[in-house]
């Protein structure tokens, strides 16, 4: 089987314990490639690496526009390298290849547009109540960023977090998901490659009680940009405090998508599925409430129904294939347990329900593209994160009883809105307490646009201008320009 290798302080590395463990393809559900089980000792001599680098270190002599420039190189070589990392992470994720050349094509983007806002975090000269003083403020980086990321789009989602922690001239121990290594650990490769200096981006791979765990604790690292489940969110937010370490979370949601009688319908069955059935449903933002008012209820379901258990399954290598297997043999055991727990509960199965086991998707882990209708809002299925194709559809009368649901869950990550009606658009993007809202669409996201959680869903946003300021701390300087000291005991 292939062996990875973890990359720490500018070199390939295997653990220091010595041990692998497996990865597996989701398509056959078999081990394809073993990675190195770092731990504590691992985590240290990355974290020591990427302080030197941040402190008085090569990398931290660098001008801004030096910074900025590395970021652009970096781009550069994961455009080139697209289509390698693309079916890195169809093979070990079970991602699609349809889905996963555009997102490989689209990551640059990121280096390129914090590349660019690398020599453009300003201070302020600060107007002043105290006569005689000058008073202006520095943006400094906070220090060694420990980028903690899932399964579900491992590349995308580190980007989101490195981007701006470099641009903003911190350094990066990444700790990918065990369930999905191998293509962080090609991807980091390249940032040697393009000239970064060693020690500014390491990867240490293992479980997260070992080496996610040791990361949080080290004294070394200032910052903690995690993203996965709210469960480990918490703890790690809980950890962090412990120490006042800054932490952004991008943790789960439970997101409705709002489809209102005088929407386009077909425009909304689209999206409807593409919410729930994109990704295989292993998305943050999926939206796995469908609340559709009463009038088009029957009708709508009418269309879903069919399109949804349609959808090419199999091989997630092939550009034809619509919906891929899911990523863990744990998830699909969760999703199993979930699609029980809601027939228990009283909602009605009206498609899918079970693993698949059409002859395309061979021992792979795939499950039924599944819908649930009468869902009643307050069940497990409408309040907990399911992460699979599992989709909960929910009937409303009026806009107040929509929003009343879309808002009545722990959760705020997305919402979707489906309607004709301008002021209905407003009102509903104003009151649906989410970080996200979309209108006539669902799932757009952009390097440019911040995107975050409200309530259980994180704290902090990623993406977007405001995002470098995540890995910045501000210090305010004051200087005496000619005023006497006076008395000593008086503050000024
Ligand atoms: P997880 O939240 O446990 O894992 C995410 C990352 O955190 C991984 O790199 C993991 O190794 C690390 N980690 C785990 N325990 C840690 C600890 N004590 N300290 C530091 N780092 C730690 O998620 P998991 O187990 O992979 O998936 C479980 C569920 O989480 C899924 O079924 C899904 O519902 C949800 N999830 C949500 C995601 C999102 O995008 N919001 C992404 C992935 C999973
Ligand atoms: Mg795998």
């Amino acid at each position: 089987m292939k062996k990875y290798q973890m990359f720490v302080d500018g070199r390939e590395a295997e653990s220091s314990t010595g041990d692998w463990f497996e990865t597996f393809d989701p398509f056959l559900g078999a081990p394809w490639a073993l990675i190195p089980r770092g731990a504590a000792a691992d985590v240290d001599r990355a974290v020591q690496a990427a302080h030197a680098q941040f402190a008085g270190g090569e990398w931290s002599q660098l001008t801004p526009t030096q910074r900025g420039a590395l970021l652009r190189k970096v781009g550069d070589l994961i455009a080139r390298d697209a289509g390698k990392l693309a079916a890195l992470e169809v093979k070990d994720n079970g991602k699609l290849i349809a889905e996963m050349s555009g997102q490989l094509n689209y990551i640059p983007q990121w280096y390129y547009y914090f590349g660019g806002l690398a020599d453009k975090i300003e201070g302020a000269v600060l107007p002043s109540d105290k006569k005689g003083y000058f008073n202006f403020t520095r943006n400094e980086p906070l220090g060694v960023v420990a980028a903690i990321t899932p399964w579900n789009s491992p590349l995308l989602i580190l980007s989101w977090k490195l981007a701006p922690a470099l641009a903003a001239g911190c350094t990066v121990v990444i700790k990918p998901s065990e369930f999905a290594s191998a293509s962080t650990l090609e991807f980091v490769k390249l940032f040697a490659e393009a000239g970064f200096p060693p020690g500014v981006v390491n990867a240490v791979t293992g479980f997260g009680k070992d080496v996610g765990a040791a990361l949080v604790e080290h004294p070394l690292v200032k910052k903690i940009s995690f993203t996965g489940s709210d469960h480990t969110g918490r703890m790690i937010n809980e950890q962090a405090a412990r120490q006042f370490k800054s932490v952004n979370l991008e943790l789960g949601g439970k997101s409705p998508n709002i489809v209102f009688a005088d929407a386009d319908m077909d425009d909304a069955v689209n999206g409807a599925i593409s919410a729930i059935l994109a990704a295989t449903g292993q998305t943050c933002i999926a939206g796995s409430r469908l609340l559709l008012q009463r009038p088009i209820h029957d009708l709508f379901l009418e269309k879903l129904i069919p399109i949804a258990g349609s959808a090419r399954m199999g091989d997630p290598a092939s550009s034809s294939t619509q919906v891929g297997p899911v990523t863990t043999r744990q998830q699909l055991d969760k999703i199993e347990s979930f699609i029980e727990i809601a027939r228990k509960d009283g909602a009605t199965l009206a498609l899918g329900g079970q693993r698949a086991r059409r002859p395309e998707c061979g021992d792979g882990w795939f499950v039924e593209p599944t819908i649930f209708t009468g869902v009643v809002n307050s069940m497990r299925i409408a309040q907990e994160e399911v992460f699979g194709p599992v989709l909960s559809v929910i009937p409303f009368d009026s806009e107040e009883e929509a929003l009343a649901i879309a808002n009545d869950t722990p959760f705020g990550l997305g919402a979707g809105v489906w309607t004709q009606d301008f002021g209905r658009m407003l009102r509903m993007s104003e009151r649906i307490q989410s970080g996200t809202v979309w209108v006539n669409s669902y799932r757009a996201a952009s390097f440019m646009s911040p995107f975050g959680g409200y309530k259980d869903s994180g704290v902090g946003r990623e993406n977007g201008l405001g995002a470098i300021h995540e890995y910045l701390q501000t210090k305010s300087v004051w200087i005496n320009v000619g005023v006497k000291t006076g008395n000593a005991f008086v503050m000024r």
